[in-house]
């Protein structure tokens, strides 16, 4: 098999040295990178020059960020060449487009590496989906923040120490935001709900991060029985669905309060396999090397995922309800509960109707927190 890799930092790095010392029948023919990289002949920094190569197999996406990805994706969709892609953010943004241009060409569309890492969760998804329609799931699918949740709690370190660190060992976006502020986590959730719901599903959902998470939060919620984790979650009952990403307080003794490092766990629910955990590598190069290089192998064997992405599938925010647990300086809304000093609970919100209240509540106090306490997952 000949490939081609764009991009060789974390996650192209990784692929190169798991293809150099495995006997896997893969070839790095061509590797996309910038002019000045280009220190050896299968080096180019032209993308024409790679899809005019003779006799490649698959291009691997390895560069992150929207563009030039997407159009490099589609270039070789519509050409029938297949695309591996660990790039979570363009694959939520553009799946519909991707998964049409495949179908249309014949080629193939490998993102396992998109969510949790070396995690096989898309294809164990797939897997289950053969016997059981998938009623929910759940999932510590962001190894930055709970690296930085799992510092702060061992070491007493403080919120930027942690980032920093994770920053360090190549688990944190370009830009920490997509980590703190959730949006990776969306971007996991949204493919992750695509495949397991077979819905469209929607791109603005409720999405709350961790940046305004303290020590004094945490040592709280542990005095309360609770760790925090920041979870995908998505529930689908009779042709609808509803999907949210915060942070949720889990019992101290759960398996996703005690996740360590950069850890991943995800979860899901089917009608007779029961609960099924998942835990692993969720980021990092050789385990995100380690995906793309089964999604290769895939490829190789003809296995792929399929993505029905049906619209008749709705989203109905009703489905999924919580207690959520606010922390702020600013006034409260009517109607909590004291939850310890400075935090009030409140009972049976949607996820939607929390993360609009929050949006006024940060508006004076742009350092409040919030966790969910879920009643329907
Ligand atoms: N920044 C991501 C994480 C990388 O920390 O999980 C893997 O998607």
């Amino acid at each position: 098999m000949r490939i081609a890799l764009l991009g060789y930092g974390t996650v192209g790095s990784g692929i190169g040295r798991i293809v150099e010392t495995h006997d896997l029948g893969i070839e790095i023919a061509k590797i996309l990178c910038l002019p000045k990289e280009c220190d050896e002949p299968r080096k180019t920094s032209s993308y024409d020059e790679i899809l005019a190569e003779p006799g490649l197999d698959v291009i691997v996406e390895a560069m992150g960020g929207q563009e030039p990805a997407h159009t490099f994706i589609m270039q070789a969709l519509e050409r029938g060449i297949s695309v591996v892609t660990a790039n979570k953010a363009v694959v939520a943004a553009h799946l519909g487009e991707f998964v049409g241009a495949a179908k249309a060409s014949g080629a193939g569309l490998y993102v396992e590496a998109s969510c949790g890492g070396g995690i096989p969760w898309l294809a164990s998804i797939a897997k289950v989906k053969r016997i059981d329609a998938i009623d929910s799931f759940s999932g510590i699918l962001n190894g930055t923040t709970n690296f930085i949740i799992d510092q702060m709690k061992k070491n007493d370190e403080d919120f930027s120490e942690a980032l920093s660190r994770a920053q360090e060992l190549g688990y944190a976006e370009r830009d920490p935001s997509a980590d703190i502020d959730g949006i990776d986590v969306a971007n996991k959730c949204i493919i992750t709900a695509s495949l397991a719901f077979g819905c469209d599903c929607i791109r603005d959902l409720p999405v709350f991060g961790i940046r305004n998470l303290t020590a004094a939060d945490l040592a709280h919620y542990a005095y309360e029985g609770y760790g925090v984790k920041l979870l995908a979650r998505g529930i689908c009952r009779d042709g609808r669905y509803a999907v949210a990403v915060e942070p949720v307080l889990v019992p101290s003794d759960s398996l996703e309060a005690n996740v360590p490092d950069n850890f991943n766990i995800a979860t899901l629910e089917g009608a007779t396999v029961g609960p099924l955990k998942f835990y692993g590598q969720g980021a990092g190069s050789l385990p995100t090397g380690n995906a793309c290089v089964q999604d290769l192998l895939d490829c190789r064997d003809g296995n792929q995922l399929t993505f029905d992405l049906d619209p008749s599938i709705t989203y109905d925010p009703e489905l999924l309800t919580g207690d959520y647990v606010i922390r702020t300086t600013a006034a409260f809304p009517q109607g909590g509960t004291a939850f310890g000093i400075g935090s009030k609970r409140y009972k049976g919100l949607t996820a939607d109707a929390a993360h609009k209240l929050m949006r006024t509540i940060v508006a004076d106090d742009p350092s409040a927190f919030m966790a969910c306490i879920p009643t329907t997952l």
